[in-house]
């Protein structure tokens, strides 16, 4: 079935990038809630990859539809990598981001700017009806700052400071920040990767 491709998601805010993004399709790209699909999805691997794949396909085996699906977060240099893959679990779900945001800064006290290193990943992986996968993965590079800055985005952006545009991604537009995004990236390159499959036989 090639009318509507479904996300898997529950971010409104997510659905309303994605469908911008990917609104030249010319073909509806629906929620899952749209879609009228209520399916508890365990993320239990261990990559973006993993992850991604593992929601994608989910969606795609239960409605025998195609499913898009992206996994992101935050991967700090100096922490190994943390919050990585448990960029959302971090320090429990419920827990608010300002919380969040100023144990990071606290875990970095005393680190100076080249150490601060850190950037966004996202992994989009879109699921087929006859069992392919397809994952494109974007990034974006910035260091982490010393206090929260900005009121726009949301999780970690306060903190995710662009020595480049000397601002974190909390203060930036949001077309801009989708133009740069790790997300934005991913999407767009797993929209050529839709173009070819909309064009197949
Ligand atoms: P998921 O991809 O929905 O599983 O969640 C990824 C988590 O990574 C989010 O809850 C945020 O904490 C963080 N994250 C991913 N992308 C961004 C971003 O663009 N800005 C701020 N935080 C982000």
């Amino acid at each position: 079935m090639r009318d509507r491709i479904i996300f898997a998601t529950g971010n409104m805010g997510k659905m309303k990038e994605i469908k911008m993004i990917l609104e030249d399709l010319n073909i509806p790209v629906v929620s899952m809630k749209e879609a009228g699909i209520t399916a508890e999805i365990v993320e239990d691997g261990k990559s973006f990859e993993e992850n991604a794949i593992i929601k994608a396909k989910a969606i795609s085996s239960l409605t025998g539809e195609v499913a898009l699906a992206d996994d992101s977060g935050l991967e700090i240099d100096y922490l190994n990598g943390e919050p990585g893959i448990y960029s959302a679990r971090y320090m429990g779900e419920d827990t608010s981001y300002h919380i969040k945001n100023a144990n990071l800064i606290k875990r970095l006290e005393g680190v100076p700017d080249e150490e601060r290193t850190a950037r966004f990943v996202c992994v989009m992986a879109a699921a087929f009806p006859d069992g392919r996968i397809i994952t494109t993965r974007g990034t974006i590079e910035g260091r982490i700052g010393y206090e929260e800055r900005g009121k726009n985005g949301f999780g970690y952006d306060p903190i995710f400071y662009l020595p480049e545009y000397q601002c974190t991604t909390s203060e930036l537009e949001l077309e801009k920040k989708n133009e740069l995004s790790h997300r934005g990236k991913a999407l767009r390159q797993m929209k050529e990767r839709l173009k070819e499959w909309l064009k197949e036989e």
